[in-house]
């Protein structure tokens, strides 16, 4: 029998799927430690539990991480390659869904929406307006890409419809995309920050990337520019931000955070920022799909066969 284990939160999506013979399958829950002297082959974890070389050594038979989430930054990869584990992860089917929810935070931000709705609940609307909320339009302006992986582009090809140009930063040059969605690529994040009225986040959290949306560059963007994260929240320096936005100069839509689930104080009361709950990929259908890919990545190499989308 080869027994795998499974963060106990996705059983709707497991109950959607066949165990085959021979396989067995151990829920985790969130607050459980891995149990130590396993056997399992494979784990499924989520992107809010660690995943090092400690936790790898609770399992002497582990054989693949297979991460249910396209970031894995929860995962040591240095830590899976010494000890000849696989590390899988979750692209492409979650792209379509983050790129909508980044549009669903511009859109929101500029058109103030939050706002509108903390207005009309409590039942203090008095009425229509002429001057009541007024937000931003979006047509002719500029949105900057700090990233063009997949959900990237994704985003830009989506910004026609609204009226917007695109401009990116990012290692890549991506020429066709570029033609698609007439994208122009810049030479460095804060050229991209300078020209930008929305400067919207989608690089992977690295050694590099960590801390790369700081002060300065914060500083560069013009006034009253958005900046929308739905990519990881220690790519910006979150008390750096903090103290724009308190101060006013800038506007911002966040799904993510440095330390989640903990969102920083000063954020709560602020009008000019909205905030999420890491819901990016958070569709019925994505979700089920992310769970499908993870859990055949990690059955197939539990099997002896190669992942089908692998980071180690
Ligand atoms: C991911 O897959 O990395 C996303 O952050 C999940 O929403």
């Amino acid at each position: 029998m080869t027994r795998v284990l499974v963060s106990a939160e996705v059983e709707p999506f497991l109950a959607r799927r066949m165990v085959p013979d021979g396989v067995g399958v151990d829920l985790l829950g969130p607050a459980e430690p891995i149990p130590a002297g396993g056997p399992h082959l494979g784990i499924l974890p989520l992107l809010t539990r660690r995943i090092g070389g400690p936790e790898m050594d609770r399992l002497p038979a582990l054989r693949v991480v297979a991460n249910m989430a396209v970031g894995y930054d929860n995962v040591d990869l240095d830590a899976a390659r010494e000890r000849g584990i696989r590390v899988t992860n979750t692209p492409d089917v979650l792209t379509g869904a983050t790129a909508e929810l980044t549009w669903a935070l511009i859109l929101a931000v500029a058109r103030r929406v939050g706002e509108g709705e903390r207005l009309v609940r409590p039942g203090v609307w008095t009425g229509w307006s002429p001057t009541q909320l007024l937000g931003s339009s979006l047509s002719g302006k500029t949105l900057g890409l700090l990233g063009a992986g997949r959900i990237g582009r994704e985003v830009g090809r989506r910004a026609g419809a609204f009226g917007m140009s695109v401009a990116y930063w990012g290692r890549t040059a991506r020429p066709e995309w570029e033609a698609e969605c007439g994208a122009r690529r810049v030479a460095d994040p804060t050229e991209l920050a300078r020209l930008s009225d929305v400067l919207s986040i989608h690089l992977a959290s690295t050694a590099d990337t960590r801390g790369l949306v700081d002060g300065p560059l914060l500083d560069a963007m013009k006034p009253g520019a958005i900046l929308v994260n739905t990519a990881r929240g220690d790519i910006v320096d979150e008390p750096a931000l903090v103290e724009r936005l308190v101060a006013g100069r800038l506007r911002a839509g966040l799904d993510v955070y440095a330390r989640e689930p903990a969102v920083p104080e000063a954020l709560l009361g602020l009008e000019n920022v909205m905030l999420l709950p890491h819901l990016g990929s958070g569709t019925l259908e994505t979700r089920q799909a992310m769970f499908d890919l993870a859990w055949d990545n990690m059955l197939r190499v539990a099997a002896g066969d190669d992942p089908l989308t692998p980071v180690v």
